[in-house]
């Protein structure tokens, strides 16, 4: 048999190369070449070679399978995100920025886990065992009945989880630990896939729950948690801004569960605190009525949630006028503004425009696409929308406005929240929400000239 060859791939094209270059030729990024020892192949070259297989045993889809058993954990919002607890055997991602709150949420986690019953064992590769003790001490944590260890090496992990076999095992971080059988450092993709492999298929094999974080990183040097996505069965983000206190735990791969939910925590002195009702908190701190500031009733996962979004619109200085969004998505505010000029009348050009989802929320809904529009047109035209209107639609090219999905639900919580106002498109279902007075909008040109007396 001949010798297997070390191969180099690119880990954004997959272009394989016999040389390492700090260029891929195939795909032109710099960075992302990494070395890649190919599996010791069984016999035979390939696989019906003379070596017999094993029948794997089919059946139909009809067959009867019990749902998954699943644990929960007692904290509502992680609960959730997981789709109602945590199934055996299940490996899991939770991805996010250094610095962002992983940590802090596992060792919570893990601790709620133990609490209600399951045997929990926490390895950290990045503290040591007496900083994640005065952490859970500060988390008021240290009686939950979790194991703690300290570990970067993979085979000294895998031999601790077979000896104890417990319910959940949180690694924290996969970047930082590293398997001998590979020949590259830790952080590095080929280092990072296979300990993932070796993770989930421990998980599979001895129906622990395994629970991986990654660091989101922006350079090639550490493997950022894309490498494992395809590998695990849930990939949680837990993402926020900085400056704000919101944290959102966002899944976007279940297996078990609906994706695109989400979790919404507090960073407190003492830890993450879930929030339970994040639209009031979302719009908390809310001033009175303000030109460009819009409530746009949006559906997060499962559960409606309405948020607030801020425009400013100003004579710009520069050739070309700025364009600033945070929380909502750059392209799609071109859209809506190239939909005011072209069908409404109502130009940008000049002017700036600055775009901001409050509290540090995301929004990827285009029923947000209406709330966008009025928080524009109330900004250029220093009109403000009654405090107590929500507003959601989407926007096609024509300018027409076309009804969204679950329409009650965001007005029965705009409802809850004490709003009696709404603007909708024409043809929404309204009834659900008898305490709203809605306005129907057929189209932008109308909301232009009714809402703003514009155009
Ligand atoms: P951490 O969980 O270490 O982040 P990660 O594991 O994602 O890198 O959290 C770090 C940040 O959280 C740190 O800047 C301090 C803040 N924090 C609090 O505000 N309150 C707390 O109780 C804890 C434990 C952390
Ligand atoms: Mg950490």
């Amino acid at each position: 048999m001949p010798k297997s060859a070390t191969r180099f791939v690119c880990s954004d094209c997959g272009n394989v190369t016999s040389k390492w270059s700090g260029r891929c030729d195939g795909c032109g990024a710099w960075n992302t070449i990494a070395e890649e020892v190919p599996l010791s192949s069984g016999p035979g070259k390939t696989a019906l070679g003379s070596a017999k297989g094993r029948a794997v045993p089919l059946g139909a889809l009809s067959a009867k399978e019990a749902p998954p058993p699943r644990r929960a954990s007692g904290m509502g919002e992680l609960d959730r995100v997981l789709g109602c607890g945590l199934v055996d055997a299940s490996a899991i991602l939770v991805g996010g920025d250094p610095g962002i709150g992983k940590s802090t949420l596992l060792l919570q986690g893990a601790a709620s886990f133990a609490r209600a019953g399951a045997k929990a064992v926490y390895i950290s590769g990045e503290e040591a065992t007496s900083q994640v003790r005065m952490r859970a001490q500060r988390l008021g944590l240290t009686d939950a009945p979790v194991q703690l260890g300290a570990e970067t090496n993979l085979r000294n992990i895998l031999t601790t989880l077979e000896a104890e076999s417990p319910d959940l095992a949180v690694i924290d971080s996969i970047q930082t630990l590293w398997s001998d059988t590979v020949d590259s450092a830790p952080g590095s993709v080929t280092q990072v896939r296979a300990c993932a492999h070796e993770l989930t298929t421990f998980a599979k094999r001895s129906g622990t729950s395994v629970v991986l974080v990654g660091h989101v990183t922006k350079e090639g040097q550490i493997a950022g948690p894309r490498v494992v996505e395809h590998m695990v069965d849930t990939v949680l983000y837990f993402e926020g801004e900085r400056g704000h206190q919101f944290r959102l735990l966002r899944s976007v791969k279940n297996r078990f569960g609906p994706a695109d939910e989400i979790g919404v925590f507090e960073m407190t002195g003492a830890g993450l605190a879930e929030v339970s009702n994040p639209s009031a908190l979302f719009l908390s701190g809310r001033e009175e009525p303000a030109p460009g500031s819009v409530v746009f009733a949006g559906i997060e996962g499962t559960r409606p949630v309405l948020c607030e979004f801020q425009a400013l619109v100003a004579p710009s200085a520069l050739a070309n006028a700025r364009r600033t969004v945070v929380g909502w998505d750059t392209g799609r505010l071109s859209m809506i503004l190239a939909v005011l000029e072209a069908r409404c009348g109502i130009p940008f050009t000049g002017l700036d425009v600055y775009l901001n989802v409050a509290g540090g929320m995301r929004i990827t809904e285009p029923a947000a696409d209406l709330a966008v529009a009025a928080a524009l047109l109330s900004a250029r035209e220093d009109v403000a929308l009654p405090a107590d209107m929500a507003v959601f639609g989407e926007i096609s090219l024509s300018g027409a406005l076309r009804p969204v999905a679950q329409t009650e639900n965001r007005l029965k919580e705009a409802e809850k929240l004490g709003f009696t106002k709404a603007l909708a498109p024409e043809g929404s279902k309204t009834g659900a929400a008898p305490g709203i007075t809605v306005r129907k909008m057929p189209d932008l040109v109308t909301v232009v000239g009714d809402v703003f007396g514009a155009g």
